[in-house]
């Protein structure tokens, strides 16, 4: 379905291009003044410029009165103006706006048209580490990343998500040593034992979580103890089978937490795999980068070098294995590159994780690059900013630890019970709903906040400011979807029906005009992976549709039975869209509140 702005571009550009212009000069866009005209052209100026070259003597406005003339005749235009040097203000016309109307509230998707041709794209996010903590870093991928999954999914691509979980570092063998001193008896520790071990898992989450901060404190403090997590580091990654058993309990065990954490969040993966998973693929791996001539010894260790010329900063080689042998960040993430050419076999694999890690991503692109498996923009990281305390630096609890997932949602939950008390919102549905529409409005508030800013900045955390019901927030979103749902609810109860749209009111005809921005907003998104524009959309819908409802009555006795209907197909396309819109964001929206 071709926009109403579409249809007004192509109108221009026509025009331009029979006045002997190029006709990209005259494309037409959404107006900086909405409030003189929802759309203009601004050709003329451009075309003046190429007129004065071409030694004519012509100025802008001229031009401007040429084009106008001819689309005076378009019956999709209602009125054209010229204003200032030679701008050119567009309003479509009535007839255009309801037909555009009715193909919205037609449309399954609401306006937004999905891709030609879908592409098979890999996102990889989450990356949660077992056994150690989340940190800000960790909830910003997730939210992040389960957007642009969204996203690009709503458009026709096949989107596969891995949380690609880091599970074969030093923490691995902190974990193993540490229990190793609690319960020196376990088979896991006899080296004469090589299989047959138990199928349940010898630790809790719980025992996860004290292990490993317990024996990370240690080897901070000790060398010795450093010493023995990082043989057990080594022993593992050379497949010593009963640390590689207890390596499948740990990651049992923290996966199925983690998908109780991500799922309170709303947020899943399709994929499950991490870094130990691709283990077996390093030594073919490494023959191949060898026998490609790419690969160094250097100090013992194996690199490629992947700087290039000219380059202001260097850029470090990649270091596949240390002088221990010990295999890296890089070479797990080179491995899981080799994992994913055989299967799916991605056109696109986008890395959604801290932008503190562009270095290294930067890196291990080039290296594959370098090795023949991907072309450089098959590959992407799309990194972001931190979420702040009010002292600036990276989140922390009240108590200066590491965040927990859970802790976080507690508090945001807390903001939002206030709110919704201070509101008086839902005070008399019974507590069990009341608290779920609390749980629901503050992780609104928690993906809006995070959301709306532009991926790279950074953003102080504030669940007071994140929880309000003004503002471009997402509690404002959920209460407009909510009220339409209410509106909906009273239409069925009166027997009200929606019917064929016929525009009467300014209000109505600006929330057309924003529901036909949808799929403008959606690509630009999806082009730049920038969520933040879909809030946006959303925010500006829900605005339009607050003023259309104070502006126009929907079900008042007086409104006529067929304005009730077209007006009732307006609030039901609205909230369609709005929920679609919420939707890629990752937000659902109770039903009632
Ligand atoms: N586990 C890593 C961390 O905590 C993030 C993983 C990101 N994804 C990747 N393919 N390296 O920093």
């Amino acid at each position: 379905m071709s926009s109403i702005l579409d249809r007004l571009d192509a109108a221009c550009r026509a025009v331009f291009e029979d006045m002997g212009y190029p006709a990209q000069i005259a494309g037409v866009r959404e107006s900086d003044r909405p409030d003189i005209a929802p759309f203009q052209c601004n050709g003329a100026m451009a075309a003046a410029g190429i007129a004065k070259k071409r030694g004519e003597k012509v100025n802008p406005r001229e031009i401007a009165a040429r084009a106008v003339a001819v689309l005076e005749g378009n019956s999709d235009i209602a009125k054209i103006e010229i204003a200032g040097p030679g701008f050119i203000n567009l309003h479509p016309s009535l007839n255009l706006l309801n037909q555009q109307a009715a193909d919205i509230a037609a449309d399954k998707l609401t306006g937004l048209n999905t891709v030609i041709e879908p592409k098979t794209i890999m996102v990889d996010y989450g990356g949660a580490n077992v056994a150690k903590p989340m940190h800000v870093g960790h909830l910003r991928s997730a939210v992040i990343g389960e957007a642009i999954k969204r996203l690009l999914r709503v458009q026709g691509h096949k989107v596969i998500g891995d949380v690609h979980l880091g599970d074969w570092g030093l923490q691995m063998g902190h974990l193993i040593t540490e229990l190793q001193d609690e319960q020196p008896d376990l088979v896991y520790f006899d080296p004469e034992i090589k299989d047959g071990y138990p199928s349940d898992p010898p630790v809790t989450m719980d025992d996860l979580a004290r292990l490993y901060p317990q024996a990370s404190g240690k080897a901070k403090a000790d060398k010795a103890r450093m010493k023995r997590s990082r043989e057990a580091t080594a022993e593992l990654q050379s497949g010593r089978p009963g640390y590689r058993a207890l390596l499948d309990h740990f990651i049992d065990v923290s996966v199925a937490a983690l998908k109780v954490g991500y799922g309170n969040l709303g947020v899943e993966f399709d994929l499950w795999k991490g870094e130990a998973c691709v283990d077996p693929l390093i030594p073919d791996m490494i023959e191949d980068l060898k026998s490609k001539g790419i690969t160094e010894e250097d100090e013992g260790a194996l690199i490629i070098r992947v700087e290039e010329e000219g380059e202001k900063k260097d850029v470090p080689p990649v270091m596949l294995l240390a002088s221990s042998g010990a295999v890296l960040y890089h070479t797990t993430d080179l491995a899981t590159l080799v994992d994913r050419k055989t299967d799916p076999d991605p056109d696109l694999i986008l890395y959604v994780v801290d932008q503190r890690q562009a270095l290294h991503f930067e890196q291990v692109f080039r290296a594959a690059v370098k090795a023949g498996w991907y072309e450089r923009d098959q590959l992407l990281h799309l990194g972001f900013g931190t979420m702040n305390g009010k002292d600036g630096k990276p989140f922390k609890t009240r108590d200066g630890g590491v965040l927990r997932l859970e802790d976080l949602l507690e508090i945001m939950n807390d903001a939002a019970g206030k709110r919704l008390e201070e509101g008086g919102i839902g005070a008399d549905f019974p507590a069990e709903e009341r608290n779920e529409i609390a749980r629901q409005v503050g992780l609104a508030a928690l993906k809006f906040a995070d959301l709306q800013n532009q991926r790279l900045t950074n953003y102080v955390f504030d669940a007071e400011r994140f929880t309000a019901f003004e503002g471009k927030t997402g509690p404002y979103l959920l209460y407009a979807a909510v009220r339409i749902k209410s509106i909906l609810r009273k239409a069925h109860d009166m027997g009200v029906t929606a019917g064929a749209i016929t525009l009467t009111d300014p209000a109505e005809q600006q929330l057309v005009l924003s529901l036909d921005s949808f799929d403008r907003a959606v690509k630009a998104a999806s082009e730049k992976y920038a969520p933040h524009l879909i809030c946006d959309h959303v925010y500006r819908l829900a605005q339009s549709f607050s003023r259309f409802y104070t502006d126009c009555p929907i079900l008042a006795g007086d409104t006529p039975d067929d304005v009730k209907a077209s007006r009732l197909a307006l609030a039901e396309t609205t909230l369609r869209q709005l929920e679609l819109g919420l939707h890629i964001l990752g937000i659902d929206a109770p039903e009632r509140m």
